[in-house]
């Protein structure tokens, strides 16, 4: 292709897990311990816009957009971008200077996999931007390879699974059933805003000192055969139970870990109680939560309202976001931010 500047921007939606990625056998390259399956977002968003000035020797610009004005990121979040930068310059074989500018439609750090949907808009802009034209499995590939792993499946729309295998050539995402295929909601309801204490790339370097760690891994053939077999069916009395279990396992991994890691607020405990009351008066929801003090609640469009009205109005609920199943990342050229 012709070496001239180019500049695309990306949108992709978060995830949540129904069948959760907690713990590495490489933690560098993201490689999980075991399989999991989510379902890809709609609102819960990230847009991206990255320029590529091929034969640039200067430093990379990243840059956080909120509330209308541009600013540069944090060091923290830079550095592991111009990391995720360099591999895939290499990938390319091409050099030169990239500028990113990212947000997010939603609250950052907080339990909505803000690095999934970040880090895969972040994948498919800069892919482009590079000359490279990902299929979408070695897009997941690629996207794994930022350290997010729920960014492998936030390439993709819909019902996925990751990974295929655990070695770095079949370690991507790949979609159990189209967005089209069960209109399920995810109702999150916000109870704190703040980034968590303990990043989940810190929770997954301490999982495996959890005695519960290798118990559960022995639990999860069945379990994900079962989530499988609920999407095929559309039977979400058959996967609530299931994504409940796994969440609260998360978390009680996370919290015997050496040491412990907390990621639940009183609040957490008061969404739980009324998610179970709501089933007491015959409205199907279930919660499910990840490395965070929010909670995400699954049901049928016929059960949103109750889902929204009840949970919106506890006292200790900031927000509630109305999600849905939705497709996978967009993109076009330009850039917006
Ligand atoms: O993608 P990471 O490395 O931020 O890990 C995410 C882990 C959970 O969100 C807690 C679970 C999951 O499978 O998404």
């Amino acid at each position: 292709m012709a070496d001239r500047e180019t500049a695309i921007t990306a949108e992709a939606a978060s995830n949540i897990a129904f069948v959760k990625y907690w713990g590495a056998r490489d933690l560098e390259r993201a490689i999980p311990e075991n399989r999991s399956i989510s379902m890809t977002l709609t609102r819960c968003r990230s847009i991206c816009s990255a320029r590529f000035e091929p034969g640039v020797a200067s430093a990379d610009e990243v840059l956080l957009a909120e509330d209308g004005a541009v600013a540069p990121a944090p060091a923290a979040f830079r550095a592991r971008v111009v990391k995720h930068l360099d591999f895939l310059r290499a990938t390319s074989g091409r050099f030169g200077r990239i500028r990113i500018a990212t947000r997010n439609t939603f609250p950052a750090a907080a339990g909505i996999a803000s690095s999934a949907s970040g880090f895969a808009a972040l994948t498919v802009a800069v892919t482009r931007c590079l000359g490279l034209s990902p299929d979408p499995s070695q897009l997941s590939g690629l996207a794994r390879r930022s350290g997010s792993g729920s960014a492998s499946r936030s390439v993709l729309g819909g019902f996925v699974e990751w990974p295929k295998g655990y070695t770095e050539e079949d370690c991507y995402a790949t979609e159990l059933a189209p967005a089209e295929a069960w209109d399920l909601r995810d109702v999150v309801v916000v109870v704190e805003r703040g980034p968590k204490a303990v990043s989940s790339l810190d929770g997954h370097r301490l999982a495996a000192t959890s005695p519960h760690y290798r118990a559960r891994q022995a639990l999860l053939g069945p379990r994900l055969a079962a989530v499988r077999r609920a999407i095929v069916d559309r039977d979400l009395e058959a996967l609530g139970p299931v994504l409940e279990e796994e969440a609260i396992e998360l978390h009680l991994i996370a919290m015997s870990s050496r040491p412990p890691v907390f990621y639940w607020r009183p609040a957490t405990l008061t969404v739980l109680g009324a998610v179970r009351a709501l089933r007491g008066d015959g409205v199907a929801a279930y919660a499910t939560m990840d490395a965070g003090a929010n909670v995400h609640v699954i049901c049928e469009p016929a059960c949103e309202p109750a889902v929204i009205e009840r949970l919106g109005a506890l006292p200790d609920v900031l927000e509630v976001i109305p999600d849905r199943v939705g497709g996978p990342p967009v993109w076009r050229p330009g850039t917006e931010l």
